[in-house]
């Protein structure tokens, strides 16, 4: 594995095969395998389990890490090519992630989308642009569209539940006082359908998941035998379901007007995830969100803290599996100069 930036890169028996190592290292760990390594670790945007956690994962294996945040203790950092860098950023990531990596052994980074214009969105410029700067394994910590280690924790917490393999999963969307990235919800609608499970994207009228996230889905769904599809329609969604996966996301309908979304999103209070909303669910349908959640905005008090929530389970699992993700790009591999 040269880096970690997509499931996709991995198919499902990659995936299954790395799931099969966390769960060998949590059961038989290996606390000296990564014993000299070093992870650097370069955050644009604020975080608290994937920075704790990748910090804790590579120490459970011996290694050590380091972590810049621009703008917040290091230099602010320009991306776009041929600017004349008189703003605000004092270094450009073309010297930023070289000279990063040179002190790492793998470099992880979290840059959120733009959220202004979604075919951009889509090509994941930022991350791409590091990819091409930086010659240790990379490893994607949460970009435009994608949060690999999310969706693979998520996966893992599945397969903790007994949830079949061709279970029901609906990802419905959730209130949120502002847009927020489609980075989770393309992440886990995608996972979900490489699992095989029957996916539903709930969500109200202008919050459709753009095609090419769902035409993803579509084609892992087909592959694994699983199926996707998209509905407002709550009842139908939610019948039968094991698992209703919350998120919060922006509108798509258009996507980067601001006020549209605050004008659509205004005549939403109702979608807040209440208890009631697993009436025709399977009787020990759980609750999964990825975590920051805003409680009775989002998801209420009363399912949050029920017997359903698997949140907190959720994010320990982003342990699990990153354990495996660091052990497989880095064991056994020659340390950088
Ligand atoms: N779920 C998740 O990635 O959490 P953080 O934003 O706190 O890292």
């Amino acid at each position: 594995m040269k880096g970690f930036l997509d499931l996709a890169d991995l198919g499902r028996e990659g995936v299954l095969d790395l799931l099969r190592l966390a769960e060998r290292l949590r059961r038989s760990p290996e606390p000296t395998a990564l014993a000299g390594r070093v992870l650097g670790l370069l955050f644009f945007n604020p975080s608290l389990r994937t920075l704790s956690s990748m910090q804790v994962a590579m120490t459970r294996l011996g290694g050590t890490s380091f972590v810049i945040t621009p703008g917040t203790g290091s230099w602010q950092l320009e991306s776009r090519d041929g600017v004349v860098m008189n703003g605000a950023a004092a270094e450009h990531v073309r010297e930023a992630i070289p000279v990063l990596a040179s002190y790492c052994d793998a470099l992880g980074v979290r840059a959120f989308a733009d959220g202004r214009d979604l075919a951009r969105d889509l090509a994941e410029p930022a991350i791409s642009q590091i990819e091409s700067l930086c010659h240790v394994p990379l490893i994607n910590l949460e970009s435009a569209v994608n949060h690999p280690c999310q969706a693979l924790a998520d996966w893992r917490t599945l397969d903790d539940l007994g949830v079949p393999r061709n279970g029901k999963l609906v990802l419905s969307w959730v209130n949120h006082p502002r847009a927020l990235p489609l980075a989770v919800p393309a992440a886990v609608a995608h996972m979900a359908a490489l699992r095989g499970m029957e996916v539903v994207v709930l969500r109200p009228d202008g919050f459709a998941l753009p095609p090419a996230i769902m035409e993803k889905a579509r084609q892992a769904a087909a592959l694994a035998g699983g199926r996707v599809a998209e509905t407002a329609d709550r009842d139908a969604a939610i019948s039968g379901a094991h698992v209703v996966y919350a998120k919060e996301w922006g509108l798509t309908a258009p996507y980067g007007d601001a006020e549209a979304d605050g004008r659509a999103r205004a005549g939403l209070t109702n979608w807040t995830l209440r208890e009631s909303w697993f009436r025709r669910a399977q009787p020990d349908c759980r609750l999964m969100h990825c975590l920051p959640v805003r409680r009775n905005l989002a998801v209420a008090d009363e399912v949050l803290d029920g017997p359903r929530s698997v949140v907190i389970q959720q994010a320990h699992n982003r342990l699990t599996v990153q354990v495996a993700v660091l052990h497989r790009l880095l064991a056994g591999t020659d340390p950088q100069d």
